[in-house]
């Protein structure tokens, strides 16, 4: 685990592996930030030139490590791009230092002057310049030999430079961090599990067990009290495995709370489609369809420390979703948790079967506002990419205020519409609904299903994570390859948002 410090200086008297420095990208090369100022004098101002003699530019993303010979205090310094600096932002410098400290693994010790960083109000700078040096240093180490030969360890100790370290909100600042970034970790971890070592029981002792730690209260129902509450959508979608089906309340509450959010994650350990069965290539990454589980678990850990003034409940249904001579058929009807009749088409469209049983329990509590997150469509990458998230909601100003939040955290979410004529498609010839409507918006058609388990009157949103949740690609800023932990930060920035509104 990499830890994190703060040091009332420009670092450079502190003797480190690496110092990161910033740069923008300027007309003729890199342009140095602030907090390069000591170690370019170090060098008796030639630290731009020596970088751009190794190809620097400062471009958003770049890095370039140099040695300074004994020079500097710090073995090396290591340059990274922030882009053109009027597009300079938080998200901007949180990458950068995510960035840096992937550069910089099989180092010890890195300091970062990122939290000098000008153009952005120092606060900011120094929130982004943490949760990106914590972000980028994640690695999923449970399945690989201990040596981990010819890998390069995350970098362990980061020191982050401050004007002054003592200050009230420099040393909340890091409190907030290493919990957000803790639950990211936990998100990614969970996500990257084998299908075979995470069923839906393990999901809901991880639950059972960081949730508890953190302060919440936990309650977990088996396949017995599922079949006796008559979840229809979670038991039939489970039923095909042997790896029983559960749904995990989570409550986290406080004295003086006047409102209350619920989040609903959806919890597919593993997806092979059920009997309409997915090709081999769709598998390959679907131990990944309990990111929303995960999201909902890790912030309710995150926000039971951080006890912002609000309650939160964490809502996780969760199961298998396999084919076997138990499953469930296209063409079955089942009854769900709301009493609504739904013909299933397609065994493969799960998500939205144990989403609406738990979004129709989820609301019986009557929550001021109702949010779901969701691996939920392949229509989602179609129609935004396998970084933006998809919004949808039956209130125009909370999708305006998910947006809102997620722009803050640092998370790529946009809002989308609901079509009202794509409601017919759900239409069934023998039930209320079927679970499967219009290929074209297939993302939308998904929102409009869950719609059908909203009470009159209940606020509710949804967010589609299908593509950020997971990432397929090589590692970018302070993302890397696989489960990246998406909507665990917006959701604990919601959260926190509307506690103060
Ligand atoms: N878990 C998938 C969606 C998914 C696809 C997530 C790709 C991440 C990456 C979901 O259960 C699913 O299979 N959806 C179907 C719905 C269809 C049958 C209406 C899909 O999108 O193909
Ligand atoms: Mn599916
Ligand atoms: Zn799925």
């Amino acid at each position: 685990m990499t830890t994190v410090s703060l040091n009332s200086a420009d670092l450079s008297t502190a003797k480190l592996d690496v110092l990161v420095v910033g740069a923008t990208k300027g007309p003729k090369g890199p342009v140095l930030g602030a907090g390069a100022a000591a170690a370019n004098k170090a060098l008796k101002g030639k630290l731009a030139a020596v970088l751009t003699d190794l190809g620097f530019t400062g471009a958003n993303g770049e890095t370039a490590r140099v040695t300074t010979f004994g020079a500097t205090a710090a073995a090396t310094v290591l340059a990274v791009g922030l882009g053109a600096a009027e597009e300079v932002d938080a998200e901007r410098v949180r990458r950068a230092a995510g960035a840096a400290v992937r550069a910089a693994a099989g180092s010890r010790t890195l300091g970062t002057t990122l939290a000098f960083t000008a153009g952005l109000d120092p606060e900011e700078a120094l929130r982004a310049t943490l949760e990106g040096s914590l972000l980028g240093s994640y690695d999923y180490t449970s399945y690989r030999h201990a040596s981990m030969e010819g890998r390069k360890k995350p970098v362990q100790s980061v020191v982050v430079g401050v004007p002054d370290k003592k200050s009230k909100s420099a040393i909340a600042a890091v409190k907030r961090a290493e919990a957000v970034t803790a639950a990211v970790a936990l998100a990614r971890d969970l996500t990257n599990a084998p299908p075979g070592n995470l069923h839906p029981s393990d999901l809901a002792d991880v639950a059972l067990a960081e949730c508890t730690k953190a302060g919440c209260t936990v309650e977990v129902m088996d396949e017995k009290a599922l079949r006796k509450g008559a979840y229809g959508g979670i038991m039939g979608v489970g039923q095909g495995s042997a790896n029983p089906p559960r749904l995990v309340r989570i409550s986290y509450t406080h004295p003086k709370a006047k409102r209350t959010v619920a989040l609903v994650g959806k919890g597919i350990t593993f997806d092979s489609g059920g009997l309409s069965l997915k090709p081999a290539a769709s598998m390959e990454w679907m131990k990944s369809d309990m990111a929303g589980a995960a999201a909902v678990i890790a912030s309710l850990a995150a926000i039971a420390k951080l006890k912002p003034v609000i309650n939160v409940t964490g809502w996780v249904p969760t199961a298998e979703n396999m084919p076997s001579g138990a499953a469930i058929r296209p063409g079955d009807v089942l009854t769900m948790y709301s009493g609504k009749k739904v013909e299933v088409l397609n065994t493969d469209a799960e998500g939205r079967l144990i989403l609406g049983d738990a979004l129709w329990r989820a609301g019986e509590e009557k929550p001021d506002l109702l949010i779901d997150a969701a691996t939920l469509t392949g229509a989602q990458l179609v129609a935004l990419g396998t970084r933006t998230a998809g919004v949808m909601s039956n209130d125009d100003d909370l999708r305006a205020r998910i947006v809102a939040s997620a722009a803050t955290a640092g998370e790529a979410m946009w809002p989308m519409p609901l079509p009202e004529e794509l409601r017919k498609s759900i239409d069934s010839d023998i039930a209320d609904i079927t679970n499967t409507g219009d290929r074209y918006g297939g993302m939308l058609v998904a929102g409009i299903f869950l719609r059908e388990f909203v009470a009159e009157g209940q606020k509710w949103a949804h967010l589609d994570i299908a593509g950020p949740a997971y990432n397929n690609d090589v590692p970018f800023g302070y993302t890397p390859k696989g489960g990246t932990g998406a909507a665990v930060r917006t959701f604990i920035q919601l959260v926190e948002d509307e506690a103060t509104r």
